[in-house]
């Protein structure tokens, strides 16, 4: 039994030699502050996506971590990332949702910034300030680096985080596989609709292990697939090729990024889905054969669902979505939940599809309020005195990944299970833990980015 832990956090609490974690890590205040700091203030974060702010003074309210940001297009075109609080004394600057606007002028006092940040009005500079205020130094706080990938906007807040895709390694071929034109063109995606918000009663760390493959919980959907609200109307994933698939969950140790995909054999042709719609079932199967030729092996691979550390999350198929589990406190998570769809989609296409996406995902979605109730459950009953004293299990599978797996002359990057007899595996989780605590450990990116020290390593 572990002892009860007073105090922040401390090498051990998530022991991968015994596959134990402890249930601190998501119920101790100490620890959650000491997490704003070492992991949110650190790692890249989802902000938004590119077609939110397509026009110059295009603004969009996003998060990252439990600060509040504003992701903009300014004059020149540029994405810009700032800290949405007043210089003077932080009061949110913006308080809308989105929108277009040449200034942000706070409510409170009343400075104004510009679309690249810059103090442009101070009421009464010249009599009250007697027009010394440096208004240089007083401009919006921008974050240290922003990165556009294949339309989604991500940023940092530390100058030393390595560059975005440098940040992805390996990860990159999984996750574009969902960022990448699904219709063989390269008109990209956009946003579909708004964006959902929730607040979930747990830690943010439940829906990030849940979203980083947990395969074991499909006892938590039954009653989804049940009902049939799946694509093809009669299962939640109801593709009888998959069968024939090999079904893996795929970590990048040195990143925590992982993933959850089918390999399908080289003979079987991908299906296409949404049985019940002509239109829909048919523009599906040209993108399934567009990929096939335009990707040779990747095309093979389906990636089901997967997390870039630390909390965004996606689904890359049906329904094709990111979610950002913004933390709320140790206890609550703020949900915020993007559709994407192909820009050149067909019009009906759109509009089966957010029907659809809505029914599955989100506050009232079928597959998502389950999952939803065991999080604020287990959450709930883990705070206790008593019950904080006993570690989760993560044993399951533990060793039996493999670092070059190969099927049918495919070699996939990232340490693998391959789940078709195992059924299921915690391997995924252990990685994102892994990585968790690395943050929680490490003073700065140099000792986080490991792999440079083993490029040096090599090159010597
Ligand atoms: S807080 Fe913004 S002008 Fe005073
Ligand atoms: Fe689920």
């Amino acid at each position: 039994m572990a002892t009860a832990h007073v105090g922040g956090y401390r090498p051990g609490l998530v022991d991968l030699k015994t596959g134990q974690i402890s249930r601190e890590i998501f119920v101790n205040e100490d620890i959650y502050a000491e997490e704003q700091e070492r992991v949110f203030a650190r790692a890249w974060l989802y902000v938004g996506h590119e077609s939110q702010v397509p026009n110059p003074g295009d603004f969009f309210v996003s998060g990252m971590g439990e600060e509040s940001v504003i992701l903009t297009r300014d004059r020149a075109g540029q994405v810009r990332v700032f800290l949405n609080s007043c210089r003077h004394r932080g009061m949110k600057v913006c308080r809308y949702d989105e929108g277009n606007t040449t200034v942000f002028t706070c409510p409170y006092h009343g400075w104004s910034y510009g679309t690249d940040g810059r103090l442009v009005g101070v009421p009464y500079f010249r009599e009250a300030y007697h027009s010394q205020l440096d208004r240089l130094q007083w401009g919006l706080v921008e974050v240290a680096q922003t990165c556009v990938h294949k339309g989604t906007v991500w940023a940092t807040w530390d100058k030393d985080a390595p560059p975005f895709l440098e940040y992805l390694g390996d990860f990159a071929r999984y996750l574009d596989q969902m960022f990448d034109s699904w219709d063989g063109s390269d008109g990209g995606t956009e946003i579909l609709g708004g964006v959902q918000k929730w607040l979930v009663p747990s830690n943010w760390k439940f829906p990030a292990e849940n979203f980083s493959g947990d395969s074991y919980h499909n006892i938590s959907h039954r009653s989804v697939d049940m009902v049939g609200a799946g694509p093809s109307g009669s299962g939640r994933r109801d593709m009888p090729e998959l069968n024939l698939a090999r079904k893996l969950h795929i970590a990048i140790p040195d990143r925590g990024h992982q993933t959850t995909a089918y390999l399908l054999p080289r003979e079987v042709e991908v299906p296409a889905g949404y049985q019940h719609s002509p239109v829909v079932s048919d523009y599906f199967k040209k993108c399934e054969e567009a990929r096939r030729q335009q990707r040779g092996d990747w095309g093979r691979l389906i990636t089901l669902v997967g997390e870039v550390f630390p909390s965004m999350a996606f689904l890359a198929r049906q329904p094709r979505t990111i979610a950002v589990w913004h933390p709320r406190g140790p206890h609550q998570t703020e949900v915020w939940r993007w559709f994407l769809v192909d820009k050149n989609a067909p019009q009906d296409v759109k509009n089966f599809l957010r029907d659809y996406y809505i029914r599955y995902s989100g506050p009232a979605g079928m597959t998502e309020q389950d999952d939803m109730e065991n999080w604020g459950y287990a959450h709930k009953a883990s705070r206790g005195t008593i019950a904080r004293r006993y570690s989760y299990s993560y044993e399951q599978g533990m060793g039996t990944e493999v670092d070059n797996y190969e099927w049918e002359g495919f070699s996939l990057p990232g340490s693998v299970t391959d789940l078709t007899q195992a059924k299921s595996s915690e391997h995924n989780l252990r990685n994102l833990y892994r990585r968790w605590a690395e943050f929680m450990e490490a003073s700065d990116w140099d000792e986080l980015a490991s792999w440079r020290r083993a490029q040096r390593a090599a090159a010597e």
